[in-house]
């Protein structure tokens, strides 16, 4: 054998065992991607950017159709000072409660990607040692009027309709919300059947808070697209494991391939590690554009969003409870909407 064949030989054999490594490393337990639930929850994403508080609550945006037709909303919450926004409501055809969180609104996108640069792992995650995650996140969803308002409503449709799945999703900021909502269910509410779905969102928390978060809520899909900005922050320092923010799994990379009319979009489950080189990580995080689109779906709020907004009519306030700070939440009037519910259905020739 002379001396090149021997490389080969190496080459080749190195070739292989790097990527029986690879096959062994993703053989785990985990969320099976399912692709049209994904585009049914990345409509729900999409429509808790809606602003028009009415045509939320009936259920009428110009959105709130197609693959969310028949959703009923539990309750509607909106923190007006920090801008924030979330839905609880039930899902026929997913037989699912659905839970989504907006994202960030009050201020433009732009300033809001370049804070995300500096974010500090600033506050420990209670409950596990080690756990550190970015207090912003974390208390746009603990200390507001969002978690009582979710956690109230989510009772409600346990008693209504017993131990039916919890969907959480959001996209963007809503999307680091979803993990802390579904991670709080699990952990503090005793929900079992919780799953998350979240598309474009940051990084939130350290290794350790990933690992405990993984433990708790392993059904967790977190959608990325192409070279969308926001996965790729607050930034990922690979040689400093124990003090810079991660990922948890399981990352689905959107990304186009092919040429001209060969084209067409891949979505590449990503393995275990919540970092996955080969996914978002393998390309420069560097647009907006892809940030505010997926799956075809537009998300985000109005074109200008320069200030928080909010309508609505003098008759919803029937519905509704606005606190000392102006937070709204707006419950239904529970017993007729599952008459509602369940009318419709058979309407259908459905049952729930
Ligand atoms: C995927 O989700 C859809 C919508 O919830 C459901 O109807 C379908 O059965 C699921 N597919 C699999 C393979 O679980
Ligand atoms: C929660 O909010 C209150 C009032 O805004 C603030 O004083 C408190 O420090 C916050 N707590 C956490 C853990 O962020
Ligand atoms: C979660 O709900 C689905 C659909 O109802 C069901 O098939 C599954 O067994 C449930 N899982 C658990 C752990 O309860």
């Amino acid at each position: 054998m002379d001396g090149r064949t021997l490389l080969k030989v190496v080459i080749i054999t190195c070739l292989i065992a790097s990527s029986t490594g690879r096959e062994l490393k993703v053989k785990d337990q985990r969320t099976i991607y399912n692709h049209t639930l994904a585009t049914i929850l990345v409509e729900y994403a999409a429509t808790v950017y809606h602003s028009d508080l009415t045509e939320l609550f009936t259920w009428t945006c110009p959105r709130c159709d197609d693959l969310t037709k028949g959703f009923q909303i539990i309750e509607l919450i909106v923190d007006v000072k920090r801008c924030l926004q979330a839905f609880v409501g039930v899902a026929p055809d997913l037989n699912a409660v659905v839970i989504a969180f907006r994202g960030t609104q009050g201020t433009s996108i732009q300033n809001w990607i370049e804070d995300l640069y500096w974010k500090q792992l600033d506050i420990d995650y209670p409950g596990t040692e080690d756990a550190m995650v970015h207090h912003g996140f974390y208390s746009a969803y603990h200390n507001t009027t969002l978690r009582p308002g979710v956690l109230s409503a989510v009772k409600t449709a346990k008693e209504l309709y017993g131990d039916i799945p919890i969907m959480v999703t959001g996209h963007s900021m809503g999307g680091a919300m979803a993990a802390f909502c579904g991670l709080d269910l699990t952990v503090n509410l005793g929900s079992r059947n919780v799953s998350v779905m979240t598309f474009g969102q940051p990084r939130i928390g350290n290794a350790a808070f990933v690992s405990y978060y993984s433990k708790r809520v392993p059904n967790t899909i977190r959608v990325t697209h192409e070279h969308d900005i926001v996965p790729h922050l607050p930034p990922y320092y690979q040689y400093f494991p124990q003090k810079t923010y991660h990922h948890f799994p399981t990352e689905v990379w959107l990304h186009n391939t092919g040429l001209g009319i060969l084209a067409y979009t891949v979505e590449k489950v990503c393995d275990n590690s919540g970092e996955d080189p080969s996914c978002s990580r393998s390309v420069a995080g560097n647009s907006i554009k892809d940030h505010l689109r997926y799956y075809g779906v537009r998300l985000g709020g109005e074109e200008d969003p320069g200030f928080c907004r909010i309508v609505m009519d003098r008759g919803l306030a029937a519905h509704g409870t606005v606190d000392v700070d102006g937070n709204v939440i707006l419950s239904r009037d529970i017993p007729a909407s599952v008459l509602r519910m369940n009318v419709e259905s058979n309407e259908q020739g459905r049952s729930v």
